[in-house]
């Protein structure tokens, strides 16, 4: 069983894929962290994200050492990333990885591009969205909780600049698979949202 969780930067599709591995007993892979391990990797070598080569390179020498490091969601590797996952030869790189993480007993993805390009035929699809203001808010309460201390404006700045990269990018850009079901967080918590999720996949199952 495959569930595709795709949706903006901050929507709560983490918090909520992770949880619905767990319940349903699945492998949870957040693809996010593939383009922020690939920008970590040309960041450190010196190297300019933008430049497809070297980011391609790097997506296909990633290990999983480089998406386990703990150090892959500051603002500088964040933009990376979103410049890295703009590049085809990336995203061509790390889709074999993707398909095969899934492919086994089934998995519980999130990213910009699982129900439209990775596992276009998944069981359940998702689309997780928030308004930019509730994103941002989410966003800064995870800065605060790791100690660093950020202005709200600038994080709303930043994230709605990150919405228009991956909406906007030729390359799988984020955008919901037409049958993928919506869920708007914006005034839902974390308990919320995965009680919704949960009965809209059982529901999804239990018709097929
Ligand atoms: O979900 P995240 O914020 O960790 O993602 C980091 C960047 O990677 C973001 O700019 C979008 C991009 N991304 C992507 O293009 N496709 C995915 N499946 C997952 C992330």
């Amino acid at each position: 069983m495959i569930i595709a969780i795709d949706g903006p930067a901050a929507a709560g599709k983490g918090t909520l894929a992770r949880r619905l591995a767990q319940t349903l007993g699945l492998p949870y892979l957040d693809t996010g962290l593939l383009y922020r391990a690939t920008a970590k990797r040309v960041l450190e070598a010196g190297g300019d994200p933008a430049d497809a080569q070297a980011a391609a390179a790097a997506a296909r020498e990633l290990t999983e050492a480089d998406t386990a490091r703990e150090d892959l969601r500051d603002a500088a590797t964040s933009r990376a990333a979103s410049q890295v996952a703009s590049i085809p030869a990336v995203r061509a790189a790390l889709l074999a990885y993707q398909r095969g993480y899934g492919g086994g007993r089934g998995a519980v993805l999130d990213g910009r591009d699982i129900g439209t390009v990775i596992f276009p035929d998944a069981d359940v699809k998702l689309f997780v969205t928030a308004s930019v203001e509730a994103r941002a808010k989410r966003r800064q309460a995870e800065f605060t909780a790791r100690g660093e201390r950020v202005n709200l404006a600038e994080v709303i700045a930043e994230v709605a600049a990150r919405d228009e990269a991956d909406r906007t990018r030729a390359a799988a850009p984020l955008i919901p698979a037409e049958d993928a079901i919506l869920i708007d967080t914006t005034s839902l918590d974390a308990d919320q949202a995965f009680s919704l999720a949960l009965e809209l996949v059982r529901r999804k199952l239990g018709r097929e």
